[in-house]
């Protein structure tokens, strides 16, 4: 099935977040040994790529996200030599993976900064932007993520500020010099010739910057610079990346960060199918959970996306968010629906480690709290058994776990049908054996107002009906199914396989076949 399309628009994706899926040395952090040991069971949950956020030598400021070392793993996660090992075990398994990609700053302590901060005449200096003060203060008023202060730090040698949109550790890259181009594709050359399969690439749409780094509008100012930063000259930068990565074959795939807040604006970063293959929409990772919310953020996908044939991603959870289970209230019911909507909306779904066990967010003490940014909660480990180190080499990881994890880990859900670890699993494989589900096109249902109903339909396949309930009270389904339709999944596993009832349990959602 599905061979005409490339592997991109129908795969599943699955982030792994290094530091916090196993842990074989015994440090508290997780390793790239780690993940190798686990590729069986992702084999068996059916995903088909694996994105693995940064595990390059790092300072880890920002957790990895800092970057010293483009061409290098960190030895908290082990070696090139792990990497080639796990890429081949993954690849043997049929699993893709998709490495994360920092190109719009590096860390403090990457060499190429300590050179270019060394004096104003050295040769890199203009890999950085540099800048004299405007009056007594910085050159501009962007302001940083995570501090909310100025984005420039000066530097008291040489007496100039550098720019950061990040963390003062994070110097932004000067992309509008060549030599900066040039050295970082080498470094996408150096991991596809590796046999990588894509890259997720980390704020992409910051790397072109108005040349005359002029002010933010005042009263956006204080949202930081990032969301702000949409320039013309980022496009012709990511021509010139899609022409690097064709050059290899068509498999080779970027999906791009661009944390733009309005998918109209997202839409632009896929070019005429010459600028990136995927990007992440942000819009509805925010969306609460309401059935007319999301069916807005569907309508709009589609409305900006659908004509120029761009292909959406969803994305419910990731590293730097509150997982959705916490965010949606924590009922486990709701996760098992939003999983239903994740796995069966027309475009990529990105799933984040642990969503499959129906994870919360784990509780960090004061005294623990890490992450500049406060995003510890998402962060805690995955637990894979009872044991009292939960399957890592220490009992006692870099932050706390998750909730329950004497019941809420991999080894048990695994034991039990009935678990949402076995819902996800079924929906994935719903998702592969059949065309409608993973490339087809969907049109939204008209309904009350508490249930989101779409239809996902492809040529030679059946129609498929996805019912979500959002209330917490029975509903009558909202469509007239002519002919019978048969439960295909359920997201409390109620009937499935037999006909439809036509009423959905509180806050169930369904997949329906028609026969
Ligand atoms: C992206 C990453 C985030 C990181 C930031 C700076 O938003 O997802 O984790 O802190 O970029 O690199």
């Amino acid at each position: 099935m599905n061979s005409a399309q490339p592997w991109w628009k129908s795969c599943v994706a699955y982030q792994i977040y290094p530091r916090s899926f196993c842990d074989t040395t015994g440090n508290g952090v997780g390793d790239l040994e780690g993940i190798r040991r686990h590729l069986d069971y992702l084999a068996w949950l059916g995903v088909d790529a694996l994105w693995l956020s940064p595990f390059y030598k790092s300072p880890m400021a920002d957790y990895g996200y800092d970057v010293a070392d483009y061409c290098d793993v960190d030895p908290l996660f082990g070696t090139l030599d792990d990497f080639d090992k796990l890429l081949a075990d993954a690849h043997r398994r049929n699993l893709r993976v998709i490495i994360d990609w920092v190109p719009n700053h590096t860390s403090d302590q990457h060499p190429w900064f300590i050179e270019s901060r060394s004096s104003r005449d050295n040769p890199k200096r203009n890999w950085y932007w540099w800048r004299d003060p405007k009056g007594d203060g910085p050159p501009n008023n962007w302001i940083a993520s995570f501090t909310f202060g100025p984005a420039w730090e000066f530097d008291e040698s040489t007496q100039q500020y550098y720019l950061h949109t990040f963390l003062p550790q994070q110097p932004d890259l000067n992309w509008h010099n060549p030599e900066v181009v040039a050295a970082m594709h080498e470094t996408l050359h150096f991991w596809l010739d590796r046999g990588v399969d894509g890259f997720r690439m980390d704020v992409i749409h910051l790397i072109g910057k108005d040349p005359e780094l002029g002010d933010d509008p005042p009263d956006l100012a204080p949202l930081s610079h990032v969301p702000l930063n949409h320039r013309p000259e980022t496009h012709e930068l990511l021509r010139d990346i899609r022409l690097l990565l064709d050059s290899y074959d068509r498999d080779r795939m970027a999906v791009g960060e661009v944390y733009l807040l309005d998918t109209s604006l997202v839409a632009t970063y896929y070019g005429h199918g010459d600028e990136l293959h995927l990007n992440f929409n942000f819009p509805p990772l925010y969306t609460p959970w309401d059935a007319a919310l999301w069916r807005q953020q569907i309508e709009k996908a589609e409305q900006e996306l659908g004509p120029i044939d761009a292909w959406p991603t969803w994305v419910l959870s990731n590293h730097d968010n509150k997982r959705h289970r916490t965010r949606y209230g924590g009922s486990e019911s709701r996760a098992r629906a939003a999983a239903v909507l994740l796995l069966t909306l027309r475009g990529t779904p990105f799933l984040y480690a642990g969503e499959e066990l129906g994870l919360e967010d784990c509780v960090v003490p004061p005294e623990r709290v890490l992450d500049p940014g406060g995003r510890d909660g998402c962060r805690a480990p995955i637990p894979w058994d009872g044991s009292p180190s939960h399957g890592w080499a220490s009992a006692d990881p870099w932050l706390p776990w998750p909730p329950e994890p004497d019941k809420r880990n991999v080894a048990d859900l695994t034991e039990d049908p009935e678990s949402i670890l076995h819902l996800y699993r079924r929906l994935i494989a719903a998702r592969k054996a059949s065309a409608a589900l993973a490339v087809g096109s969907i049109e939204l249902l008209d309904g009350p107002d508490v249930v989101l109903a779409y239809r996902r339909y492809a040529p030679g396949d059946n129609d498929r009906f996805v019912l979500i309930n959002f209330s917490q009270a029975p509903t009558s389904a909202p469509v007239d199914l002519t002919g019978p339709a048969v439960v295909e999944i359920a997201s409390d596993g109620e009937g499935e396989g037999a006909p439809f009832t036509g009423v959905l349990a509180p806050e169930q959602a369904v997949v329906l076949r028609r026969c």
